[in-house]
């Protein structure tokens, strides 16, 4: 008797094991307890059995019964932990699409420009856009009472403690950069010339937001310094960049302008062919100049064995132009039919 339990035992512990789905498990689940199953059928015999029989039989059956209810219910939980959730995949179904990123049309013109730059032999510098005083003015031959260094214009940073060291900290309040031209003096205080850098980075200003104006914008800062440079230097350098940005056909037009840390100073207007004849419109590009003098000694560099040009420019507004687009704050909503739009494969 013993026997014949143990034998149903194996047999039923040895069809769970090899089970691997829900309707293979249900299909053993009947053949013992459906209606026609093997508990039944047994059950049914009970009546064949001398009545002295039929209480040891049954109590036989019954733990047998409560003993196969629960290895079935043991292997369901197996089975639902382990296969996946949902209908069965079809690997014979086309894919679905994945809609890819793209390059932001920022940074897409910042590796052009760098590009171009790379070219010309100018290599990639750095700087913080938290400053100080002394980087993003004083170096720069900005005097206190210089109005671009009213408090309107910058944000100023109340506790320094919260800030991780920088690079230098020297020279006084905290700021956020309101320019990338304190990269000039991060590289003369550590590079001798000859230097030839672009500095790409964001920079801050206090201001309201409106079509052309925001708190944050990029900027691409330039240096040269060497022997022998001049206004030809600056004038041929500029004139290829914006040449390969902007098509071979545009004019330029070098306004006199004044930039406390370069002397002479100028501003670089472009015109396009297309645009009305009758309302020339020049578009503003790039401030640019000669180092003054006290900008280069300040930093530890002698005027006068060497002299150097400077420039910097504003990315979005140069994407304005190429790209005609209206208005600045398209580049930050990050609306994706605006980034789809611009997207090309870089
Ligand atoms: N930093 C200037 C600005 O934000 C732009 C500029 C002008 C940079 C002349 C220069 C320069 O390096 O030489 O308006």
């Amino acid at each position: 008797m013993e026997k014949e339990w143990q034998e149903r035992e194996n047999e039923l512990r040895a069809a769970l094991a090899t089970t691997e789905t829900e309707a293979a498990l249900e299909e053993i689940r009947i053949r013992y307890f459906g209606r026609k199953g093997e508990l039944p059928r047994l059950i049914a015999s009970l009546s064949t059995l001398p009545p002295e029989r039929r209480r040891e039989k049954g109590r036989e059956i019954n733990s047998f019964k409560k003993w196969a209810e629960a290895a079935v219910e043991e292997r369901r939980a197996a089975l639902a932990s382990t296969s996946p959730q949902g209908p069965p995949l079809d690997v014979s179904l086309p894919g679905r699409p994945i809609s890819e990123g793209s390059i932001h049309p920022i940074s897409r013109m910042l590796r052009r420009i760098v590009d171009v730059f790379h070219r010309l032999g100018f290599a990639l510098a750095d700087g913080p856009e938290i400053e100080t005083d002394f980087y993003n003015f004083d170096a720069l031959n900005t005097p206190p009472d210089h109005p671009a260094r009213n408090e309107q214009d910058t944000f100023f940073l109340k506790d320094a403690s919260l800030l991780p060291p920088a690079p230098s900290r020297k020279g006084g309040r905290l700021l956020l950069r309101s320019q990338t031209s304190p990269v000039q003096i991060r590289v003369m205080e550590k590079q001798r010339p000859p230097i030839r850098i672009v500095a790409p980075g964001r920079c801050y200003r206090r201001d309201e937001i409106d079509a052309t104006h925001s708190i944050a914008f990029f900027q691409v800062e330039g240096l040269v310094v060497d022997e022998d440079l001049s206004v030809r230097d600056l004038k041929g350098t500029l004139e290829l960049v914006f040449r390969e940005l902007l098509g071979r056909e545009i004019r330029f037009r070098f306004r006199p302008h004044y930039f406390p840390f370069t002397e002479p100073s100028f501003e670089i207007d472009g015109l396009r062919p297309g645009q009305s004849k009758a309302g020339e419109e020049w578009l503003e590009l790039c401030g640019c100049g000669m180092v003054h003098p006290k900008v280069l000694s300040g930093a530890g560099i002698d005027p006068d064995r060497y002299s150097g040009f400077a420039f910097g420019f504003g990315i979005e507004r140069l994407l304005m132009i190429v790209e005609e687009i209206p208005d600045l704050r398209l580049f930050t909503e990050n609306d994706v039919r605006f980034l789809r739009n611009q997207s090309s494969p870089v």
